[in-house]
């Protein structure tokens, strides 16, 4: 059975192919202003790496992310928050708690031992405290995701953030910069405040390990450090692509239902599944 999830986010499109048991991993792909176009690009690749010429030779596909509507190929759409548990726990079956950092949103979930979402919690749509904010500080700072991830950069002198909101955050890093605050100090200092956050999220959800980060701003080493720090617990590496987690779930979601289809005597299957879009 091979099967297909997309997860079309705010900032980054990601597709998997679900070949068996192997997860083949397409590439992260920049979102435009046309949704269907960069999930099309974005399983194009997946198609391509899993040596497949069209999502027709999919048995199922599910998408999800902000623009999984908009991804006319899938035969069905699944909500973020039951994708990243379902991809996590599919890859790390002990993992208790999960946190995804994104380009927008940052989510805490709670999963139970079957892999089901128990408890979630989100941030209220501001970019503090997700991929947005680092983006404006690595601008700002000039020092690109390297560095503000590396671990090169972890301070004993952390610098305060206090602004809650990334515009005031941006002019408090501005400032700090202006008067010759070491680059680690700020650095630690803006890990050391998204961490906050994101740790009054975990713990609405309550803290069980295992921890494990999903999401692009998982690559950032310095917030895992960061946020650590602020809970206490280690926080576990995934075995696969951490920012592919909410397209590993759509895919196991969507080998579940081919699975459960193909179960159906074949008297009772409708005359034909809804047909695949372009890919
Ligand atoms: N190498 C890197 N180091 C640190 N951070 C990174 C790196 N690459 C990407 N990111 C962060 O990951 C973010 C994108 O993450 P992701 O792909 O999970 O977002 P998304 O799923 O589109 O967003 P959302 O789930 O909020 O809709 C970027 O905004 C950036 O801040
Ligand atoms: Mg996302």
């Amino acid at each position: 059975m091979i099967v297909g999830g997309v997860d079309i986010g705010s900032t980054t499109a990601k597709a998997v192919v679900l070949r068996g048991d192997e997860i083949i991993l397409g590439t992260i792909l920049r979102v435009t202003t046309k949704p269907e176009h960069t999930a099309n690009l974005a399983m194009e690749e997946a198609l391509k790496k899993a040596g497949l010429s069209s999502v027709q030779e999919l048995d199922y596909v599910v998408a999800t992310g902000y623009g999984r509507q908009k991804t006319t190929f899938a035969n069905e759409n699944i909500s973020e928050i039951s994708c990243h548990a379902r991809g996590a726990w599919h890859v790390c079956p002990s993992v208790r708690t999960i946190i995804d950092i994104g380009g927008q949103d940052c989510k805490s979930m709670s999963v139970t031992e079957k892999g089901t979402v128990a408890g979630f919690e989100m941030n209220d749509r501001c970019a503090a405290g997700t991929g947005r904010f680092f983006d404006v500080m690595a601008k700002v700072l000039t020092c690109g995701y390297d560095g503000i991830s590396s671990l090169q950069n972890v301070s004993e002198t952390p610098a305060h953030i206090t602004s809650q909101c990334s515009v005031f955050a941006e002019s408090e890093v501005i400032s700090l910069v202006n008067n010759d605050v070491p680059l680690a100090d700020i650095i630690t200092g803006i890990n050391l405040s998204v961490a906050g956050r994101a740790g009054g999220l975990l713990r609405r959800v309550g803290v069980k390990s295992d921890v494990v980060m999903t999401g692009g701003c998982s690559r950032n080493a310095g917030l895992i450090h960061a946020l650590e720090k602020a809970l206490g617990v280690p926080i576990l590496m995934l075995p696969v692509d951490p920012q592919f987690m909410g397209a590993v779930g759509a895919a196991v979601f969507a080998r579940d239902k081919a699975t459960a289809a193909k179960a159906v005597p074949v008297a009772t299957q409708p005359a034909k599944e809804a047909s695949h879009g372009t890919v």
